[in-house]
C-alpha cells in the first residue's frame, strides 16, 4: 500500500527525535501500520542536519504553511509548541482535511475545544498522547485501558523539570538557578522555565488528564496552581523528617460537589510508590473504581521519549484513515455529545491535609494560640514538631500535619495565625496527600 505522507512542523528537540525514530524503526513501524509512514515535507526555521537521518526526498521550508498546504501530506505533525502560530497551523490543516498528530500541551488545554470541534466537524483526527507525560502512554491508558472504569482521582508528577530540580534540591542541596540551567541544558525546561517552576505546564498537562478522564471540556483557565519556587531547603528537610517528600503534583479529583483541578507542591507519604519517583521522571496514577490504583512510570520529556508518543499517535492515526470518522475513538475519550456539565471546585471548597511552618516567639503561650485558632476553626491536628530556635534568634520553627479540612478553613486560620503578634513573618502552607 503506498505510504502515509508526514508534513512535520519543526525539526528541533522532539521534532528530530520523531525524524530519527521514524527512519531508524521504519520497518517495524510499517508492520505495525500496515504501511510505511514517512516525512515528504518539513519546516524548519533552523535545524543541523548532522543531528538527523537522511534528510533525502525530504522538502524543507521556513514556511511552516506551506507544508500544512501541502496535498502530498496526508498528516501534520505539530511540533513547534506555543500558542501561535501553532492554533492557526492546526485548524487550516484541519480545514485542509488533513490529519493532525501534536505534542502541544498548552495548544490543547487552551485551545483544544475549538480545535476538536473543527476536527469532529471535518471528520478529521487530532492526536495528542506526546502532550502529556512525554513518553508514557497515559492518554491510551486512561482514554482506552481504562474505559470500563469510573475514575475516581489521578494525580502526577506531570513535569520532569520541576521534579529534577525538588530531587536535586533534597538529595544534594543545590542551587535552584543551577539545576533549572542543566534542565534547559538537556532540552528538558520549557522555552520559557517559569512554566516549568510555576506549574503552568504541568496545569496544561492536568487540564488535558482531567477532561479524559472525566468526560469533562477542557477548562484551563480553572486549574489551581501554585509553584515550587518558593520552596525552601528546611521544608524539603521537615517533610523527610516527618515521614514525607514534597512532589511537585497535578491533582484532579471527582467529589460530590464537583471537579477538582489544582497544581501544587504536595507533601506524599515517603513510602508510596510515586513519591520515589525522582529526577526528569514522570508518573501519574490513577484510582478507578473496577481496577484499582495503576501507576504509570516513564521519561516525561526528551528528544526521542517524546517521539516515541508522536510516532504511536502516527501508526494510530495510519491504523484508521479509512475507518468512518463515526467509529473512531472520540478525542477527549468520550462522545462529544455525552461530555459532562460537572463544574471545577473553587479551590476554596477543596479538602486536603496541611502542612503548616511558621516562626514563633520562644515564650509560653504562643503554641495555645495558635493550637487555639485552628480548634475554633474544626482543623485537628495531626503532629507538631518545634525545633531549637537557631543560635542568636528569639524565634523558634513550629511545624504542623492537620487533618483534613477544607481549604476556606484553612485560608482564616493562616490570615488569624498571621495577625498574632507572636508569629513573624509568614505562614508557609503546604497541601499533604496520602493517595490512598
Ligand atoms: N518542560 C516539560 C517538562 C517538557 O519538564 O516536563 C515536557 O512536557
Amino acid at each position: 500500500m503506498k505510504p502515509v505522507n508526514v508534513g512535520l512542523l519543526g525539526l528541533g528537540t522532539v521534532g528530530g527525535g520523531t525524524f530519527n525514530v521514524l527512519a531508524r524503526n521504519a520497518e517495524e513501524i510499517a508492520r505495525r501500520a500496515g504501511r510505511g509512514i514517512r516525512v515528504t515535507h518539513a519546516a524548519a526555521r533552523e535545524y543541523d542536519p548532522s543531528l538527523l537521518a537522511s534528510l533525502e526526498g525530504v522538502r524543507i521550508t521556513d514556511d511552516a504553511f506551506q507544508v500544512v498546504d501541502d496535498p502530498e501530506v496526508d498528516i501534520v505533525v505539530e511540533l513547534i509548541g506555543g500558542y501561535s502560530p501553532a492554533r492557526e497551523l492546526v485548524l487550516k490543516a484541519i480545514e485542509n482535511g488533513k490529519h493532525v498528530v501534536t505534542a502541544n500541551k498548552a495548544l490543547i488545554a487552551l485551545h483544544g475545544n475549538e480545535i476538536f470541534a473543527a476536527a469532529q466537524e471535518k471528520g478529521v483526527m487530532v492526536a495528542f498522547e506526546a502532550a502529556v507525560a512525554g513518553g508514557i502512554p497515559i492518554i491510551k491508558a486512561i482514554r482506552e485501558g481504562l474505559a470500563a472504569n469510573r475514575i475516581q482521582w489521578v494525580a502526577g508528577i506531570i513535569n520532569g523539570t520541576g521534579n529534577f530540580i525538588l530531587t536535586e534540591m533534597r538529595d544534594k542541596g543545590r542551587d535552584f538557578a543551577d539545576v533549572l540551567a542543566e534542565a534547559q541544558a538537556l532540552g528538558y525546561a520549557e522555552a520559557d522555565p517559569t512554566f516549568d517552576v510555576e506549574g503552568i505546564d504541568a496545569a496544561h498537562k492536568l487540564t488535558i488528564l482531567a477532561s479524559i478522564a472525566f468526560g469533562i471540556p477542557l477548562q484551563f483557565d480553572r486549574v489551581f496552581t501554585e509553584g515550587i519556587s518558593a520552596i525552601t531547603p528546611e521544608d524539603v528537610a521537615y517533610a523527610e523528617e516527618l515521614g514525607y517528600r514534597i512532589k511537585h503534583l497535578g491533582i484532579t479529583r471527582r467529589t460530590d460537589g464537583g471537579i477538582e483541578l489544582r497544581v501544587h507542591p504536595t507533601l506524599i507519604p515517603a513510602r508510596r510508590l510515586i513519591a520515589n519517583v525522582d529526577g526528569v521522571m514522570n508518573a501519574v496514577l490513577v484510582m478507578a473504581d473496577a481496577v484499582g490504583p495503576t501507576l504509570y512510570y516513564g521519561a516525561g520529556a526528551g528528544s526521542e521519549p517524546t517521539a516515541s508518543a508522536v510516532v504511536a499517535d502516527l501508526v494510530d492515526v495510519t491504523r484508521v484513515l479509512t475507518a468512518d470518522p463515526e467509529n473512531r475513538v472520540p478525542h477527549l475519550a468520550f462522545q462529544p455529545d455525552a461530555m459532562s456539565d460537572l463544574p471545577v471546585l473553587e479551590m476554596a471548597r477543596v479538602e486536603t491535609a496541611y502542612y503548616l511552618r511558621m516562626s514563633a516567639l520562644d515564650r509560653p503561650g504562643v503554641m495555645a494560640e495558635v493550637t487555639g485558632i485552628l480548634g475554633e476553626l474544626g482543623i485537628s491536628i495531626e503532629a507538631i514538631l518545634q525545633k531549637e530556635p537557631p543560635e542568636g534568634q528569639p524565634t523558634v520553627p513550629i511545624i504542623m500535619l492537620t487533618h483534613r479540612v477544607r481549604e476556606g478553613s484553612m485560608d482564616e486560620a493562616i490570615r488569624r495565625i498571621e495577625v498574632l503578634e507572636s508569629i513573624q513573618g509568614k505562614v508557609t502552607r503546604l497541601r499533604v496527600e496520602h493517595l490512598s
